[in-house]
């Protein structure tokens, strides 16, 4: 096999002073050995359909060892898994607990303080017509485009979001598929055509989300920040990224641009891109994967959606 990162270098870019990528590991741009190692065994174990991942959990609020190892196996293969269980609490409140509870049993229990959550953390994504997320996409039949969770609210790679889970309450009476893209292979297909395409995304002005205002008015500061960042406690690749074309400024060099123009053929058609359409009682976990959404109608399509700094792990173990 003959790689982009095998053969190394890069067109051009930053200077040395603007590296922001780590000094040796898979995720440097000065270490092609250990990225092409990474590169492989990750391709190489790879999910390819949706059915792959799924695995059947009967209690959500307490997935038994062998369930919780089906559903890590997933999440270190391609960073999500789709779950299924037929056991439903029905009831809205316990419900909510169990899916809670799920989280924690795979350590994940740093909830983000999102404004329009609950007071355990979970943020309804239905349509709405009045209340603080009436105006905003989620909360609508509409299309959203490609996006990892949080993008517009980046404070460095250990506040970002790290992990997310999405359950289905009530699906829509036709669409809204979701489809979802590992970061890892976002990255893997970027530095194989060019090594300088992920310098430009890792540059931490890469891509700006101009000031807004949240909703209930409270105004919110320019956010500016990579796509590509490294965690630097657990070493792992974080991603930070919309489609959308408006209310987002992209670093106005041609590597940038180019880059970003990569990324999008890349979301546009990727084999990897694994599509699903949640029924009741099924969801996903996982790593803030690349997804979007697609349009939606009838049904009362409820999703319960939560958002977590900590990645998906295993509780108690060392790392
Ligand atoms: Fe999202």
């Amino acid at each position: 096999m003959t790689s982009a990162a095998a053969r190394g270098g890069r067109s051009g870019g930053a200077g040395a002073g603007d590296r922001s990528w780590p000094k040796a590991g898979r995720f440097s741009l000065d270490d092609n050995l250990a990225y092409a190692e990474w590169r492989d065994q990750t391709l190489a174990r790879r999910p390819t359909m949706a059915e792959d991942l799924v695995v059947e959990v009967r209690d959500l609020a307490a997935p038994t060892p062998s369930e919780r190892a089906e559903i890590l196996r997933r999440i270190d293969a391609a960073n999500m898994a789709l779950y299924a269980t037929n056991a439903d609490a029905g009831d809205d409140e316990l419900s909510r607990r169990d899916l809670i509870a799920f989280g924690a049993a795979f350590g994940m229990v740093a909830i983000e303080d999102h404004r329009s959550a609950g007071a355990d953390g979970i943020v309804r994504i239905e349509v709405v017509d009045h209340g603080g997320r009436l105006g905003y996409i989620p909360y609508t039949d509409r299309a959203i485009n490609w996006h990892t969770d949080g993008y517009y609210n980046f404070h460095g790679p250990d506040r970002a979001i790290a992990a997310m889970l999405l359950h289905c309450r009530r699906p829509a009476a036709s669409g809204g598929i979701n489809r979802l893209l590992d970061p890892e292979i976002a990255y893997i297909r970027l530095r194989d055509e060019d090594p300088s395409l992920i310098e430009a995304l890792m540059r931490g002005d890469a891509m700006t989300i101009p000031a807004g205002e949240e909703a209930g008015g409270r105004p919110r500061p320019d956010n500016v920040g990579p796509v590509f960042f490294v965690h630097p406690r657990t070493g792992a690749l974080g991603m930070r990224f919309t489609a959308r074309k408006r209310n987002v400024v992209w670093r106005d060099d041609p590597l940038t641009h180019r880059a970003v123009q990569s990324l999008l053929g890349v979301l546009h058609d990727d084999p990897l891109i694994v599509e699903t359409r949640l029924a009741a009682r099924e969801g996903v976990i996982c790593n803030n994967v690349l997804h979007d959404r697609s349009v939606f109608s009838g049904g009362g399509r409820l999703l319960y959606r939560v958002r977590y700094t900590d990645r998906v792990g295993r509780p108690g173990a060392l790392s």
